[in-house]
């Protein structure tokens, strides 16, 4: 049977218009899901919106009832995924049918492990992170006021409500961590979380009972789930939970789960008490990404700095802001976004490096070739160095997708586009046209073969733009898989003639 291989997003708040924040998470796991399933898995790539909560309460209060509000919401995040290219097999809603079965079912699960008590609330909650905090965690400001650690503002909260017994869960957690390094990524991150914990857990506030739109805890009128419990659980509600024959279930445990750093806590602490809690299996890994700044700076609304990221693929192209947001910063760390930064990846990295190295050969090939492959010949010392430069690439690539260093992957294709501009250059097959026809047709076939593997396993990142160039390399759409790149080009094929795939970018001008 094929092996499985799933990966989730967050679910994302439908409090407000999608950011390029939102993007980059969506479009990081969506070159991994695409890595995997050319590399032969049977992948389940699971995103959504996240729709319940005081938050979205708020945000839908002007007079429209939430459900219209997070309907809209929600079809605007799915239309910027779908834009941005992001190949998921299901859209989930927090506010859907089987999301509230699979919350419920989850529930009873942990009041039945003991888990769960009633008792009452009294303390800091930010609206804004949907969170408690501890006083000790808050900032005091200038007016005697306090703030989040995050900025959001806090208010006093008073209630009765339900509680999960987080604090009985601290050794099974370190246990986890320290049995499964690998859980949290990266490792900074690891660090961070274990302290917290060592730190010791106070049990956590899990219902709320001074609004309404929730999800409504079992047998408890008045109470409805604390928003992170409902909003975890959807990685399980699309594996089919609590069906234990629904076809989906075997794509649980998730292979990884994509989250920003503001929410590792969430999902590192918080979700696999829970379910350790209803005995179900844990997911394997959690990863998260540092934040985008625009101009070194915060976006927010209110400075007006926000990123729409389908403005930007327009501006630029879809694959040249895919291969931007994972090429430009370690995935983990903060970075960034400009302009001038994004024109510099485009026209030095994609229209120099790869675009004209593509175009030189394949024009050469269709001008003094008449337009066919011509097949390998005797390797040159030369064409060998470069040759298995290119075979050893997939599994380093594969290696930097394991561990969502995607730069450093990137870099390892790069540097094979790079020693393959040093070959061409030092080979000048343009020159041999007159004298060596034969060799001439040998480096093109190098470069070819070179160029082919390295669009292969760039697919991912770029896949339309990949398409194209494996289409003018005579690969055909059912051998691109990873597994087909140990089966050589047909000699003598007529190729397609080329077209630039990567124009420069110039700035329009004023
Ligand atoms: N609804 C919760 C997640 C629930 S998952 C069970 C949530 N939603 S969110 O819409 O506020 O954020 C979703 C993701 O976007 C988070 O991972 C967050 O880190 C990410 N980003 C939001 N702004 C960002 C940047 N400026 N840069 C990078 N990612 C950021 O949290």
């Amino acid at each position: 049977m094929t092996q499985t291989f799933t990966v989730t997003t967050p679910i994302y708040y439908v409090n407000g218009a999608p950011h390029i924040g939102h993007a980059y998470t969506s479009i990081a796991a969506d070159v991994m899901a695409r890595f995997k399933r050319l590399d032969g898995y049977d992948v389940f790539f699971l995103t959504g919106t996240d729709e319940h909560g005081q938050k979205v309460e708020q945000a839908a209060a002007a007079g429209v009832d939430p459900q219209t509000f997070t309907d809209g919401i929600s079809a605007d995040f799915r239309a910027m995924s779908d834009a941005m290219g992001v190949s998921y097999d299901d859209w989930i809603r927090t506010t859907e049918e089987r999301h509230k079965v699979s919350c419920a079912e989850l529930w009873r699960r942990i009041v039945k492990n003991g888990d769960i008590y009633l008792g009452h609330y009294e303390g800091w909650y930010a609206i804004r992170d949907e969170a408690f905090y501890d006083e000790d965690e808050l900032k005091k400001q200038p007016d005697g006021s306090f703030i989040a650690p995050s900025g959001a503002p806090v208010e006093w909260v008073r209630e009765p409500s339900y509680f999960f017994r987080l604090s009985a869960f601290q050794d099974r957690l370190l246990k986890l961590y320290e049995e499964h390094p690998e859980f949290i990524a990266p490792s900074s991150r690891r660090s961070e979380v274990t302290s917290f914990v060592k730190g010791g857990l106070r049990d956590l506030s899990v219902s709320r009972t001074t609004f309404n739109w929730g999800i409504p805890v079992p047998d408890a009128p008045g109470h409805v789930m604390y928003v992170w419990m409902d909003a975890l659980t959807n990685y399980i509600t699309a594996c089919g939970f609590p069906d234990a024959n629904a076809p989906r279930t075997k794509y649980w445990p998730a292979d990884v789960h994509f989250v920003g750093k503001d929410i590792i806590r969430f999902h590192a602490v918080y979700w696999p008490a829970f379910l350790m809690a209803a005995g179900v299996p844990l997911p394997k890994r959690v990863t998260s990404n540092g934040w985008w700044l625009m101009d070194g700076e915060k976006m927010s609304k209110s400075i007006g700095n926000v990123v729409e990221p389908r403005k930007l693929a327009e501006i630029f192209g879809l694959d040249q802001i895919r291969y931007f947001l994972l090429r430009e910063k370690p995935f983990g760390a903060d970075g960034s976004l400009s302009h001038a930064a994004i024109i510099s990846r485009i026209n030095v990295e994609l229209s120099n490096d790869l675009g004209n190295l593509a175009q030189r050969s394949l024009s050469l090939i269709a001008r003094n070739c008449g337009g066919v492959l011509p097949a390998r010949g005797a390797p040159t010392e030369e064409d060998s160095v470069l040759l298995a430069s290119a075979s050893a690439l997939p599994d380093l690539v594969r290696a930097n997708i394991d561990r969502q260093t995607f730069h450093d992957g990137l870099e390892e294709i790069w540097k094979v586009i790079r020693s393959a501009n040093g070959y061409i250059d030092r080979q000048a097959p343009w020159a041999l046209n007159k004298t060596g026809k034969v060799r001439m047709g040998d480096v093109l076939r190098v470069l070819v073969d070179t160029i082919r593997v390295v669009a292969t396993l760039l697919q991912p990142f770029m896949p339309g733009s990949m398409a194209r160039m494996l289409d003018q390399l005579g690969v055909s759409p059912d051998a691109r898989t990873f597994a087909m790149l140990t089966t050589p080009l047909t000699d003598g094929q007529t190729l397609p003639p080329p077209q630039g795939v990567f124009p420069r970018y110039v700035e329009p001008s004023a």
